[in-house]
Order: structure tokens, then C-alpha cells, then sequence
């Protein structure tokens, strides 16, 4: 395959609708500890370690597993020394998602129309491939330290030893719903009208400021997706308030943008959170108010209401359905990266019923941190 032919490839891509998106591939995490990371996604989330590659593989500089649940496939990496830029990442950000790579039928047109449109190179087309599989890899970067990588996978993900593991019990988690990005003050146009030009997405929702503010503090979010559902990538912004907001903590704590919330679809909430609950993952719990408000707004759903008001799940509806979603806690130290857990019944949204009571309970746990 000659440059031509792929910048040709690429202009034949640009010349389509949009950017050819197949879904999200993998997150990959930069941890100080992968062992202990993989660890707990599997024992408290119940993901399957179903790859490794590090020092008895031949890779020296890192460790990496990979992990897996339904659809949804977690990468974390730690360095071997002080020297490699996952130390330096660690350092800077603590524990976070480094890339949010994303599968794509060709990733070196993928890569070449990227870079046209604009977007800034993190790594060229390469080849990985074993006996497992074979992927051509390209990345570019995004907010702040954190890439898109474009697999173009054939086969499963290549360079891992395999692991079977016989000790995971999955929780129900099925795929990646969506992922939520913070960025500084004053850029989240930017980042859209970045998603907009490199990607082709269009914006999905707009909460304006009043849509989601407590007595302190406020935020903005709008969300970008790809038009079919496949990728949903919500972009919030710190906005003015009395007090700090938990966007602006997260910036503060995070040194800068970055995957804020790993939202994850499951078919069964009640069934998730409570395995997951009896596990010791902790989540965020809502005022006692929440729910006569929440029955009063949505009389007729069909949900067992005293297990959902006993596990704090958070319920919101729009023109399509309802949804039944919950937060974790923190993940790490540092008040940065936590996840949700959704259970669509036709409803399309976020929750932005539940953002006023979610942020207030966010708020608590930041003043607990002398933090608000
Ligand atoms: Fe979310």
C-alpha cells in the first residue's frame, strides 16, 4: 500500500458523511500498580484478566493486563522505572484513563484524515500482531494528556500473553455507554467544535448552566456523539459559582483535562449494584428527599422501589423511557476518575433529572475533603 493509495483512502473518508467509527475498542489505564488495578476491577467489578504482557513476555518497561467484561475491554499499565512516561503520567495525574481508543475499519486512513482535519499526532500507523491476532494502531491526541487510538483489529488484541481466569464473577456489565471528559474553563467550545471537525460528530444535548446548579456550584456539559449511538462522549466545563466545583476539583487533583466517569451499561442494575455493593465497591448515596420526588415525577415505571430506594439507585426519564443509573466513589486517592452504571429501559439521556441530586451528593464528599 503506497501513501498515495492511503491518502486516497482518507480523501474518499472525507468525502463520506462522517468518519468511520466502529465502536470503543479499549481504556487504557496509566496506573503506579497494575497488578493491584487489575486486581480490583476484577474482584470488585468482576472483570475477567484475560491478558498480560510485561518483563516475562519480553515487554521490559511495563506491566500491562487486560481485562475484560462483556463487551467492554480495560488495559492498565505500570512502568518498571521512574524513566518511562507512565511514571511520569502517574505522577502528574495520579491513576487515570490515557487513551480512549477507538476501533476502526482502516486505521492508517483513519490516522491520515485525523491529522487533516486537524488533529495532532500521538503515534503513526504501526503493525502488532502475534498469533492471536493482528491490529494496525494509530493514535492522536486529545484534551490534555489523554490520546484516541484507531485499532483496526483482525483476530483479538495481539502482544498479550493469554490468561484464562477462573476466578472472576462477571456482574452483568455489558458495554461502554459513555465517557465523560472534563476540560479547563473556557474550553469546552473548543473541544466541540474539535469533535465536530475531526470526527464528524454533532452535539447531542445541551444543559445550560441554570440545568445544573446547586446553591454553590455549577457546571456545563454538552455531549458529542457519533449520530448512531455507538460513541457518546459528554464534555463538561467548570462554570461559575459561590464555591468550587467538582469539575474545578477534579482539575485541580488531575493537573488538567481528563476522563472524568466510565459510564457502563448493565441489563440488571439492581442485580449489578448489589454484587457489586457486597464486593466493597462504594457508591455516591442520594439525599432521603431524592425519591418522593422521584415517584412523584415518574408515577408509572416498573421498578421494585424499596430495593432501589435500599441501594440509592438514581432514576430519570425523557421522551423514550427511563434509565436507572448509580455512581461510585473515587477509584484512586485522588478525587478524579469514578464510574456509573446504567441500565437504559428506552430512555436516551444522562440523567439530567438526576445532575442536581448527583451534584449535591458530590458536593458532600467534597466538603468531606475541605475541598467545596
Ligand atoms: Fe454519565
Amino acid at each position: 500500500m503506497t501513501d498515495q493509495d492511503v491518502l486516497q483512502r482518507a480523501k474518499e473518508m472525507a468525502a463520506g458523511d462522517d468518519f468511520p467509527l466502529m465502536g470503543f475498542s479499549h481504556l487504557e489505564w496509566w496506573v503506579g500498580n497494575a497488578f493491584q488495578t487489575a486486581q480490583f476491577l476484577r474482584s470488585q467489578l468482576g472483570f475477567s484478566i484475560v491478558g498480560y504482557r510485561g518483563p516475562e513476555t519480553g515487554t521490559r518497561e511495563t506491566a500491562s493486563y487486560m481485562l475484560r467484561q462483556g463487551d467492554i475491554t480495560f488495559i492498565v499499565t505500570g512502568a518498571m522505572g521512574p524513566e518511562h512516561p507512565v511514571s511520569d503520567h502517574v505522577l502528574q495525574h495520579g491513576p487515570g484513563v490515557k487513551d480512549v481508543a477507538i476501533a476502526v475499519p482502516d486505521a492508517e486512513a483513519a490516522f491520515e484524515l485525523a491529522i487533516e482535519r486537524g488533529a495532532e499526532a500521538a503515534a503513526k500507523p504501526h503493525v502488532i500482531e502475534d498469533d492471536q491476532g493482528r491490529a494496525v494502531m494509530s493514535a492522536i491526541q486529545a484534551y490534555g494528556d489523554t490520546i484516541h487510538s484507531f485499532v483496526q483489529l483482525d483476530g483479538d488484541m495481539p502482544g498479550f500473553e493469554r490468561r484464562e481466569d477462573t476466578i472472576a464473577v462477571p456482574t452483568g456489565l455489558e458495554f461502554i455507554d459513555h465517557v465523560v471528559a472534563n476540560v479547563e474553563l473556557g474550553k469546552m467550545n473548543y473541544w466541540v467544535e474539535w469533535y465536530e471537525r475531526v470526527f464528524g460528530f454533532t452535539l447531542l444535548k445541551h444543559f445550560d448552566d441554570d440545568a445544573i446548579s446547586t446553591k454553590y456550584t455549577a457546571l456545563m456539559s454538552k455531549v458529542m456523539w457519533d449520530g448512531e449511538g455507538i460513541i457518546k462522549l459528554p464534555i463538561n466545563e467548570p462554570a461559575e459559582g459561590l464555591k468550587k466545583s467538582q469539575i474545578d476539583e477534579y482539575l485541580q487533583f488531575y493537573r488538567g483535562a481528563g476522563v472524568q466517569h466510565i459510564a457502563m451499561h448493565t441489563q440488571d442494575l439492581l442485580m449489578t449494584v448489589s454484587d457489586t455493593h457486597t464486593r466493597g465497591l462504594q457508591t455516591l448515596a442520594v439525599p432521603d428527599s431524592y425519591y418522593a420526588d422521584v415517584w412523584q415525577r415518574m408515577p408509572d415505571i416498573d421498578v421494585d422501589r424499596a430495593k432501589v430506594e435500599e441501594l440509592q439507585l438514581l432514576l430519570d426519564q425523557d421522551e423514550g423511557g427511563y434509565l436507572l443509573q448509580i455512581f461510585s466513589r473515587m477509584l484512586q486517592d485522588r478525587p478524579t476518575v469514578f464510574f456509573e452504571f446504567i441500565e437504559r429501559r428506552g430512555a436516551t439521556g444522562f440523567g439530567k433529572g438526576n445532575f442536581k441530586a448527583l451534584f449535591e451528593a458530590i458536593e458532600r464528599e467534597q466538603d468531606k475533603r475541605g475541598n467545596l
